[in-house]
Formats: structure tokens, C-alpha cells, sequence
């Protein structure tokens, strides 16, 4: 009896390690448009969790050392970040992972489908810029799933747009309520600070000298009569009409909205001068949730039930070229991870072993014993996974729900130069569509003669004749095409696809698992496609 009270005793506090591992934990993405300051605010971030001890040690896109990510000959050429990667440190307690997305224009749809694995998002936005391209696609993807935003409104030690009118371009252009958290004194040469609405409290702003990059703060109440002295008496006054204006206006600050993504703290800094970054943070932490339940064909899978669950949303190739190795990133979702354990992989309908588990941690990859719920791991693939696979331990042999494919912008048709290699080639596009790099389509009628390649971003077009070249050996001619917008069809049993009345300039084509789509060249042709078809149903991804 002694014994087994031992035994038992042994597995309650390993139960209570293992609830404690996973509620530390916070998994978010950060999200911009190249140049907001998501690499400076990653940076600072590091910093405050003392994973690095120097600011600047995150891959620099202008330094030829890429400390991250460095898996592609490609990236060290373009001096850019091909794939996303994932950071993790920890920081008063907390496990916290960063899900980064290149910050490059040319972006894959890796991108998006690193949001798959975050449970929530951060949105760096330039407050001289305000909302941009990049950031509306990105914030659309979050959207869809429902996670909560938050809002870093970055630059404020540059003159910036009016705080207001920010708010106002965030609210209008993205559909989402705003609740600024804290609010900017000034901008520019001008920033005083930022005024904390809840505790009432100035943080006053010094102007970095000498190439100083933190800068002294002071934190004074707005009552406070030395507050004038620090920031004079226009700031003083304007802020007090500020204050009113945003208690009137501003939506009231709801947790249960922004849990829902449809109201975004939003907060004012400088990442640079390291100014409202830690704040921030802060109220981050506090505000977020630890790893989020799951939906599951089994139902919704709790992240903290003992067995291990994860699926993958990423697939690396070429990590090392000699052995053409790949490595499958999986986001967890239950239980606790251990190196070597055998899973089921639901997909392949076998049992598989997970080996040479790593993690990014800051700025180095290591081979990892242990993870939890929450965090990401990379394991060796021998070719067998693909993005959206469910890994799990469970008797149940649950998937979770898959990855969407979400829409190329770019297409273009592919032929091999050399006839001979033809094999080669199907061998090659097929592995590398297989990863998610690319995807690809075939003419509608006909057999694989054509293929036409759909890609997110245009690098990714480089990244495959780069491949095709260096791993099997092969050339290709790549023959851009005009469409820009793709649309699957909805209800293809309640449409006769032959006889969709089209434009001019329409192509239908269909994917590898046979779906039909149509290309478009503008979104004009897709209104008058839709007028012209009634019934016709199109989406901008296949689920
Ligand atoms: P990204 O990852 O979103 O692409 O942006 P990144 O952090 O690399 O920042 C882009 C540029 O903006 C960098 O300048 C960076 O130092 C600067 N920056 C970031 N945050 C702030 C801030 O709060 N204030 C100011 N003033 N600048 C900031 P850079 O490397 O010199 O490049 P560039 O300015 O020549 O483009």
C-alpha cells in the first residue's frame, strides 16, 4: 500500500508540473509590414527575458550572419528571411514562444500558416505609416481564427500620424475595435511619453543622445505638479483634452472581446529607444491566454489532458542538402513531449517515432529532451509528414482540424528544359508542393503536361528553380502569368463546371486534388463571373 501511494504521490506532482509547464506558457505571432520594428521589438523582447545579452543579436537583414535561420543558400544571397522561425525565452515566469513571419514583402504562405500555430497575435504598426498591405493580409488570417490581437503602435520618438487618427485607420481598414491601453504625449522631437489610462501615470520620454539607445524615464501622476515642469504646459493641457475625448469615445476595455478578436489593446512606444516596450509586455502577458483548446474531428482537444497531441504547419527542406533531410515544425497542443516517443501519425495511419526533437532558442537551435503544450518543435521528417498532420498519443487517433490552403497571388507556367528529365522533374515539384512551398495546378482537361505553379510570394518562384536545380538536378523555364486572384469553387456539385459563363480573361484550372478554380486577372472579373453565374459560389481558400 505504502508503494503505491508513492507512486502515487510521484504522479501528482508530476500532473502538477506538468499543468504548471503549459499554464506559463504563451505562444503568439508577431505580425507587420517589413520596416514597422518587428526585429527591434522581438529584440527587446529577448533582452528583457535575457536570452541575449546584446540588442542585435536577432538576425539582421543587413548583417550577413543570419543567427536564426541561415537553412538556405537563397536567404544568406538575398540578405533577406526566407522562412519564419521561432523564438523561445522565458520572462518573470513565463514560457514565452515567438512565432516570427518574414519581414521581407516577399512572403510565403509559411506566413500564414504560422498564425495557424499562435494563439494570438501582436501587431506592430509604423505610427507614421499606419496600417499597410502586409499587415491587412496577415491581420485577415488572424481574423479568421478568431485569436486576440494586440496593437504595438511603433516610431513614436518619429513624427507620427495624429494617435486618433491611427486608432481611427485601425478601426476603419481592419474592422476591429480599439482600446488604447496607454496614450502618446507628442511624437517626434516632441514625444514627452506616454500616459498609462489605468494607473494614471506619465512615463516621460528623453531624447536619446550620443546614439543612445535607452533612454531615462520618469513615471509621474497626471496630478502631479512636477508633471508640467517634464513635459510643459501645452502637452499638459492637450493631454487632460486627450483623456476626456478617448473616456468618451474610445470602445471600454473588454476582456472577453479581445479574446474573441474583436477589440485590440493597443499601446503607444518607441522599440527602438527601448521606450513602452516592457509595459507592453507586461500587459501582454497578463492579458493572454496560456495555450488554447483545439478543435479535433473527436471534439476539442484541451491542451492540458496528459497526452500529447501536435500538428504540423511547417515543412523545412534542405536543412542539409548532402542527405536532403527535412524537418516537420509541429505546434503542441496537449500533454508534454519526450524525445523519442512514439506517436501516431493519423495521416500516415502508423506509429511513428519523433527523433532529433530541436528548438530555436534565441538565437541558437538545440536538441530539446522535453516540450510542452504551447511550444514549437521541430523533428527530423523522413519524408512522410505533410502541413496539417496530426501527430498524437491518444487511443482515439483524433485530427485536428487542417490548414487551410490559402491563395497564391503569383502563377506561372513551368517546363523542364531537358525533355529527358521529365521524371526528375514530377519527382521534384511534386516534393516541393508536398512541403508547402509552392502549390500546384494543372489545366483543367488536361493531364500533368502543364503545370502551373501558384505561389504567395515571388521569392518562392527562386526557392523552386533554385531547388529543382540543386537537389534534382534539373532546369526549368518559368513563364509568368497575369492572374493575380484565384477562387475555388464553393459548390462544385450544384455547378455544372462546364458550363461556368467566364471572361475573357478567366482560366480554369484545377488542383492536385482536383478541385476546380478559376483565375482571374482583377477582381472585377470575379463580380462579373459571380453576376454572370447565379448560384456560383467562390472562396479565396480551399479547406
Ligand atoms: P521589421 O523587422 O519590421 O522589418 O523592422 P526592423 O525592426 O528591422 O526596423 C526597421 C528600421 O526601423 C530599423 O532601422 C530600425 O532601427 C528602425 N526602428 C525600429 N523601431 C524603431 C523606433 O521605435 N524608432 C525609430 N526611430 N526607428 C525604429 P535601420 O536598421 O536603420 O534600417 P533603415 O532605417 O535604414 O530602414
Amino acid at each position: 500500500m505504502e508503494q503505491f501511494s508513492h507512486i502515487y504521490e510521484n504522479e501528482e506532482i508530476t500532473l502538477a508540473n506538468l499543468n504548471e509547464e503549459i499554464k506559463r506558457r504563451r505562444t503568439f505571432a508577431i505580425i507587420s509590414h517589413p520596416d514597422a520594428g518587428k526585429t527591434t521589438l522581438t529584440e527587446k523582447f529577448l533582452l528583457y527575458g535575457g536570452a541575449i545579452n546584446l540588442a542585435g543579436s536577432v538576425k539582421g537583414k543587413k548583417t550577413a550572419k543570419h543567427a536564426v535561420s541561415d537553412w538556405m543558400e537563397i536567404e544568406k544571397e538575398r540578405g533577406i528571411s526566407v522562412t519564419s522561425s521561432v523564438l523561445q525565452f522565458n520572462y518573470d515566469n513565463y514560457c514565452i514562444n515567438i512565432l516570427d513571419t518574414p519581414g521581407h514583402e516577399d512572403f510565403s504562405e509559411d506566413t500564414y500558416r504560422t498564425l495557424m500555430a499562435a494563439d494570438s497575435a501582436v501587431m506592430v504598426i509604423d505610427g507614421s505609416k499606419g496600417v499597410e498591405k502586409q499587415t491587412i493580409k496577415l491581420f485577415k488570417v488572424c481574423v479568421m481564427r478568431h485569436i486576440p490581437i494586440f496593437t504595438f503602435i511603433n516610431k513614436m520618438d518619429r513624427d507620427a500620424n495624429d494617435p486618433f487618427e491611427l486608432c481611427d485607420e485601425i478601426e476603419s481598414i481592419l474592422g476591429i475595435k480599439t482600446c488604447p491601453i496607454n496614450w502618446p504625449i507628442g511624437s517626434g522631437k516632441e514625444f514627452k511619453g506616454v500616459y498609462d489610462r489605468n494607473t494614471k501615470i506619465v512615463s516621460t520620454f528623453t531624447a536619446a543622445m550620443n546614439g543612445q539607445k535607452e533612454v531615462a524615464e520618469r513615471d509621474l501622476h497626471i496630478d502631479s505638479d512636477e508633471l508640467i515642469g517634464e513635459i510643459g504646459t501645452h502637452f499638459k493641457d492637450k493631454l487632460i483634452e486627450d483623456v476626456e475625448l478617448l473616456d468618451g469615445a474610445s470602445a471600454e476595455f473588454n476582456m472577453d472581446e479581445v479574446n474573441a478578436g474583436t477589440l485590440t489593446p493597443v499601446f503607444f512606444g518607441s522599440a527602438l529607444t527601448n521606450f513602452g516596450v516592457e509595459t507592453f509586455l507586461k500587459h501582454f502577458l497578463k492579458m493572454t491566454s496560456s495555450p488554447l483548446p483545439r478543435n479535433s474531428n473527436e471534439g476539442i482537444i484541451d491542451p492540458f489532458t496528459e497526452d500529447f497531441s501536435a500538428f504540423v504547419f511547417k515543412i523545412q527542406a534542405n536543412m542539409n542538402k548532402a542527405h536532403r533531410d527535412r524537418i516537420a515544425f509541429m505546434r503542441i497542443c496537449s500533454g508534454k513531449f519526450e524525445s523519442g516517443m512514439e506517436v501516431n501519425h493519423v495521416q500516415g495511419g502508423r506509429k511513428v517515432k519523433l527523433s532529433q526533437p530541436q528548438q530555436l532558442m534565441a538565437d541558437e537551435r538545440k536538441i530539446i529532451e522535453e516540450a510542452y503544450a504551447g511550444d514549437i518543435i521541430g523533428v527530423f521528417d523522413p519524408g512522410i509528414f505533410s502541413i496539417g498532420d496530426t501527430l498524437e498519443l491518444s487511443n482515439k487517433k483524433f485530427a485536428f482540424e487542417g490548414i487551410p490552403t490559402f491563395a497564391p497571388e503569383h502563377f506561372a507556367r513551368v517546363r523542364q528544359i531537358d525533355t529527358m528529365k521529365r521524371k526528375q522533374f514530377i519527382k521534384g515539384i511534386n516534393q516541393i508542393a508536398q512541403e508547402g512551398a509552392i502549390q500546384i495546378f494543372q489545366e483543367y482537361n488536361t493531364g500533368m503536361e502543364e503545370i502551373i505553379v501558384g505561389v504567395v510570394g515571388v521569392l518562392q518562384f527562386d526557392v523552386l528553380k533554385y531547388r529543382l536545380e540543386s537537389e534534382y538536378n534539373v532546369e526549368i523555364r518559368l513563364e509568368t502569368l497575369p492572374y493575380e486572384y484565384i477562387r475555388w469553387i464553393g459548390n462544385p456539385t450544384e455547378i455544372d463546371l462546364d458550363r461556368i459563363v467566364g471572361t475573357s480573361d478567366m482560366k480554369k484550372i484545377k488542383d492536385l486534388k482536383d478541385r476546380p478554380l478559376l483565375l482571374f486577372v482583377n477582381e472585377w472579373s470575379i463580380g462579373m463571373v459571380l453576376d454572370r453565374n447565379k448560384g456560383l459560389i467562390l472562396n479565396d481558400f480551399a479547406k
